[in-house]
């Protein structure tokens, strides 16, 4: 797992498209240099850091928030982005539109599990049988308490790009670019034993 752009230590301008690319090598899964690997599966969090937060210097293998590894190992990402509309909402839009209450946590969550219609557009959104009533409540809380953070955003796939925010009255920061994929385990024993790939690029305000 590596992010071949950008590179490491290097500097990014305010307010300006940074394009990214993240190569995936699994011994199981394949290469994503032969599309053997799907982007959708391909997680870049992007992470702004002040002036005053202590950069990691190495990589750490922390794994997944429940809600993440959920929304990961379904098929949510195959329909919803974090930023943008696909075929549903995106994330950030339905962090929007749904305070964090015990209420909204339960209405979302039966509406994973159930399907829902209606609400977004004349799309409707298949039914989750295969989720507990745990597993569904875990991605709505890390949806609504993901999109409600100016700081975080998630990008799927092997090659896009992002927007760094307008200079503030901070005039240094820094961007903690994390790629992750998450592979489908051994032939013998598919959805066991899953491992994490990680890697991490670090980027400083000129
Ligand atoms: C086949 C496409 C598809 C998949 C897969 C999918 N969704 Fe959706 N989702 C939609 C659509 C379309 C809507 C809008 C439905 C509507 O207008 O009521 C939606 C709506 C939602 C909403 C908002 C519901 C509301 O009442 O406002 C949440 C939360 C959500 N999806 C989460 C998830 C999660 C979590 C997963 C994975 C477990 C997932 N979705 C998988 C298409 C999908």
């Amino acid at each position: 797992m590596k992010i071949i752009v950008p590179k490491t230590n290097g500097n990014f301008d305010w307010d300006t498209q940074v394009n990214y690319q993240i190569s995936v090598a699994d011994k199981e899964d394949g290469d994503s240099k032969y599309e053997e690997i799907n982007g959708m599966e391909v997680l870049l969090e992007v992470k702004y850091a002040g002036s005053k937060t202590k950069l990691p210097a190495t990589v750490k293998a922390v794994p997944d928030a429940p809600g993440l590894a959920v929304i990961r190992t379904s098929n949510c990402f195959n329909c919803h982005s974090f930023n943008s509309k696909l075929i549903g909402p995106s994330f950030h839009d339905i962090g929007v539109k749904y305070p964090v209450t015990a209420a909204n946590i339960d209405l979302l969550t039966k509406r994973i599990k159930e399907g829902s219609a209606g609400i977004w557009g004349k799309v409707s959104m298949p039914t989750h049988p295969e989720l507990t009533t745990e597993e569904a409540a875990s991605t709505v809380k890390w949806i609504l308490k993901q999109a409600n953070d100016p700081n975080v955003s998630y990008y799927t796939g092997t090659e896009g790009s992002f927007r760094t925010r307008p200079a503030g009255t901070e005039k240094k920061g820094a961007y903690i670019l994390t790629a992750s994929y998450t592979d489908h385990g051994p032939k013998s024993a598919p959805g066991k034993q899953r491992l994490q790939g990680r890697d991490v690029v670090i980027l400083q305000s000129k």
